[in-house]
């Protein structure tokens, strides 16, 4: 189930089902820091949700923005939808670890935020309201469209965030550690909503995180970062059927065989 990646795993991947996202070859490089990673290459199939695991500093995020377009990589390349990405793409979103929610719009209009850019695809207004409603009532806050984010909890403010994402209608949603400062059960529900609503909005998910359960929990497939300079490490297909708390022995066993992993000297 587990075994180390290699560039002709990446290039398999992407020929089974047309990949949303596909990086070949990434390094960053920034002058107070050298190297960051290096090597990277990953492939994200449509629908699918990959968790990319590692050790505090060792560049997950930075890999995301890259990822996501947010920033420029030092060598390699970028392709959403089999198009090379430049800046990031309108059928991509993201959610961090905070809401960033505008203080001073309603619930509906910080979801519906931007959708009306330029670079957004052109959809009319009836269309996007629709859109906003049916992403506020998928994350469980129908009624409470006119709340400022000052009257919502964290766990609901962190809700909004994700419609916000939805409402968008991504082909691929960019998730940094999304659930982190949220409490155990809140960040349970959570972990359940993700891929209840990815789902069913068909969308596939890049999620950062350095908690091995919620991986488990969430991703179709584990990717382990590690190492200086940062690689890719390990792979994990997870093929444990839903809900996989159903499932202690599987879960248990894949928790154990990725801290070995993590505890390797090589990472
Ligand atoms: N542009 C930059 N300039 C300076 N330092 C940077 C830059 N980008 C990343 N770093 C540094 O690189 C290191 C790794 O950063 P990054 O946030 O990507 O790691 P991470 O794996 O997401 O960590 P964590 O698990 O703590 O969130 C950090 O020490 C960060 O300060
Ligand atoms: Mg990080």
């Amino acid at each position: 189930m587990n075994r180390p990646l290699a560039e002709a795993d990446v290039i398999r991947c992407a020929e089974q089902t047309p990949a949303v996202l596909e990086a070949r070859g990434l390094s960053y490089a920034h002058a107070g820091i050298g190297t960051l990673f290096e090597g990277v290459s990953l492939a994200v199939r449509r629908r699918e949700i990959v968790a990319l695991l590692g050790s505090s500093g060792c560049g997950k995020s930075t890999l995301l923005r890259v990822l996501a377009g947010l920033e420029q990589p030092a060598t390699g390349s970028v392709s959403f939808l089999g198009e090379p990405l430049a800046s990031p793409h309108p059928r991509s979103a993201l959610v961090f670890q905070q809401p960033s929610l505008l203080p001073w719009l309603k619930l509906a209009d910080n979801v519906g935020f931007g959708l009306d850019f330029a670079h957004q695809p052109r959809a009319g207004r009836e269309a996007l309201q629709g859109r906003i409603a049916a992403a506020i009532e998928a994350v469980g806050l129908k009624g409470r469209e006119a709340a400022y984010p000052a009257q919502l909890s964290g766990g609901m403010a962190q809700r909004a965030a994700l419609a916000r994402a939805l409402a968008r209608e991504p082909e691929l949603l960019f998730a940094d550690e999304p659930f982190s400062a949220l409490d155990a059960i809140t960040r349970a529900e959570m972990q359940d909503l993700l891929v209840d609503v990815v789902h069913r909005w068909h969308s596939a998910v890049l999620l950062v995180t350095h908690d091995i359960d919620e991986a488990i929990l969430v991703a179709d497939r584990i990717l382990l970062m590690g190492g200086r300079p940062g690689h890719l490490a390990q792979e994990w297909t997870v093929d444990i059927p839903r809900p996989r708390e159903d499932h202690p022995e599987a879960v248990t066993a894949l928790r154990l065989s990725i801290l070995g992993a993590l505890r390797h000297a090589s990472l």
